[in-house]
């Protein structure tokens, strides 16, 4: 254990909350969860803060739809985002939203910094409008026929019968997503950021980010092709913060969204006084600061974020830690194939611990995807959670309740076992420490194997049966438990609230990760109950239904 705590800030992407949250969300939070929640257990001191992602067009033009201003559209939807995660045990120090005072300021105080430092340019470009509607259109909001292939009914960025980019001016035959309308080329004033400006701090960041292989690849690609300016400004109507001196002009949502980072960190220091904002966020200090993020939102998080960082006084990431989509059954979510499965439908049929479980024994460093099979989910916790953890403490547990009052022996009969493994407690904290979810996991259950092999040999219910043998019984369940605990503890950052069950039961107040270095002898436990039962076909079927139903409804 360092002799110092480290100080930690941790972010998960900002939700976009224009709609329920659904499985494919729980990848990033939860992969996310688990890791502040090792740091936690390891004794460092570590912050996790998130918040609503809510400006933009899209939003704006849902809430059009839906008769509600944009504030109420994603008070409602960012409240059943911070609901699912709470219910799914995602446990953040703060969550807020981008349409904040603290974001605004923010905002404001880089746009500036960087104007000042002659980062920013502004010149007119020209853009579809819909003149019906009286607003520019995004570029998802022009459907038109491929330039390219010819294929009717594609979006105005890309194609998706044969993959081809291009801009919305280029679609044949574009119509307004909006109004049905042709839209018109119109030009207005925007401002850009001139990336290219960065090149060579972020290639140096780059290099001292410790960044997976695959996405040193990803970033590479892009300095090959150049950086090029960004657009960082829309005109109104648009859901956002007003760029000071204009009066028609916004910042695009995704300068914002990541300043909803620093926001809802010092949201949470002006409720704390023993966290200090600068410490955080300015340079020079020695606490580190961790994006964990999708593989789809890099370029955001490995360029432009720290490119503004840098150029407004700010700290760089220490590192930002991507990952890759869910699918489900091998395929990507869909309404029409009834895998499209909202996390509210998951828990109204199971137990988060599963997920957490099954997501953790699939999860790695990189950007690969992982695939939610539900027959090998079924499959894999009833093997691993319950044939192996749950069952070394229920083979147990009784003989100690009912025949010794609860009360552990004061010795154990292998001191040998149990060191071996508190000896792998380095190695698993290692393989958590670098998002090696699947191999702690592995490693892990290899350890309950040897915990069962153990019981198994030593037969505890026969020796029950047996006369003058109460001591052995009492010794051999007493091992057996400890090495539960020790697995249990190890596991908690996954599935803390098997992990909380199973210190109760075990009488004890609070773990750290150091408490699988000493067994727990002498003292008496409380009455076993089960801490996880059996996963079942028939709940994943129903919660399938109730995704498909969402789909013909929805
Ligand atoms: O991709 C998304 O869903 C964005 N809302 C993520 C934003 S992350 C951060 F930059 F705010
Ligand atoms: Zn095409």
């Amino acid at each position: 254990m360092p002799v110092k705590p480290r100080k930690i800030l941790v972010t998960s992407a900002l939700p976009y909350v224009n709609g329920s949250p659904h499985m494919g969300h729980l990848v990033g939070y939860l992969q996310t969860d688990i890791w502040v929640r090792f740091q936690k257990l390891r004794g460092h001191d570590c912050l996790y803060v998130c918040a609503s992602d809510t400006h933009g067009t899209p939003i704006m033009i849902k809430a059009r739809e839906l008769g509600i201003t944009p504030e109420a559209l994603t008070e409602r939807y960012g409240a059943e985002f911070e609901r699912d995660f709470a219910d799914f045990g995602i446990e953040f120090d703060n969550y807020h939203t981008t349409h904040s005072p603290e974001n605004e300021a923010l905002t404001v105080e880089m746009f500036e910094a960087l104007k000042a430092n002659g980062d920013i340019d502004t010149r007119p470009i020209e853009q579809a409008y819909d003149e019906k509607e009286g607003l520019f259109l995004p570029d998802r909001f022009v459907r038109g026929t491929c330039p390219n292939c010819g294929s009717g009914d594609q979006y105005g960025d890309s194609c998706e019968v044969c993959g081809a980019t291009y801009s919305p001016s280029d679609l044949i035959d574009p119509v307004s997503v909006l109004s049905g309308t042709t839209p018109v080329k119109r030009e207005s004033e925007h401002y850009f950021f001139k990336l290219g400006n960065y090149e060579t701090k972020l290639k140096a960041w780059m290099q001292s980010a410790g960044l997976d292989r695959n996405v040193v690849a990803k970033l590479d690609e892009w300095f090959d092709a150049g950086l090029r300016d960004w657009d960082i400004s829309r005109d109104a109507p648009y859901f956002g913060f007003r760029i000071p001196g204009t009066t028609d002009k916004y910042f695009y949502v995704w300068l914002d969204a990541p300043v909803g980072y620093p926001a809802s960190f010092k949201n949470l220091c002006d409720r704390r006084d023993d966290l200090d904002f600068d410490e955080y966020w300015r340079p020079g200090n020695d606490t580190e600061l961790y994006h964990f993020i999708g593989k789809d939102i890099l370029y955001f998080h490995t360029l432009f974020w720290p490119a503004v960082l840098e150029g407004s006084g700010f700290r760089t990431p220490s590192s930002v830690f991507a990952h890759g989509f869910l699918t489900i059954n091998g395929q990507k979510m869909s309404k029409s194939r009834g895998t499209f499965v909202k996390a509210r439908s998951y828990l109204n049929h199971l137990d988060p611990s599963y997920l957490r479980y099954y997501y953790a024994a699939k999860l790695g460093p990189t950007i690969e995807d992982i695939d939610l099979n539900l027959d090998d989910f079924v499959a894999r916790v009833n093997a691993d959670l319950i044939g192996k953890l749950v069952n070394i403490a229920s083979r147990c547990a009784g003989f100690i309740g009912k025949r010794f009052d609860g009360r552990l022996a004061a010795a154990l009969p292998d001191q040998d076992l149990f060191d071996r493994f508190a000896s792998e407690s380095e190695t698993i904290a290692a393989h958590y420490e670098r998002r090696e979810y699947s191999k702690a996991m592995r490693l892990i259950m290899t350890l309950a194997d040897e915990a069962n092999r153990y019981i198994d040999e030593r037969k505890p219910w026969i020796m029950a049966r047996e006369e003058n043998r109460g001591a052995e019984v009492q010794q051999v369940c007493t091992q057996g438990l400890n090495l539960f605990r020790s697995l249990t503890i190890y596991l908690s950052p996954v599935v803390p609230a098997v992990a909380d069950a199973a210190r109760e039961f075990l009488d004890e107040n609070r773990w750290t990760w150091e408490d699988a270095q000493r067994p727990l002898l002498g003292s008496v436990i409380r009455k076993f109950t089960p801490l996880l039962t059996r996963v079942e076909t028939d709940p994943v079927n129903r919660m399938l239904a109730e995704g498909a139903d969402a789909g013909t409804h929805g």
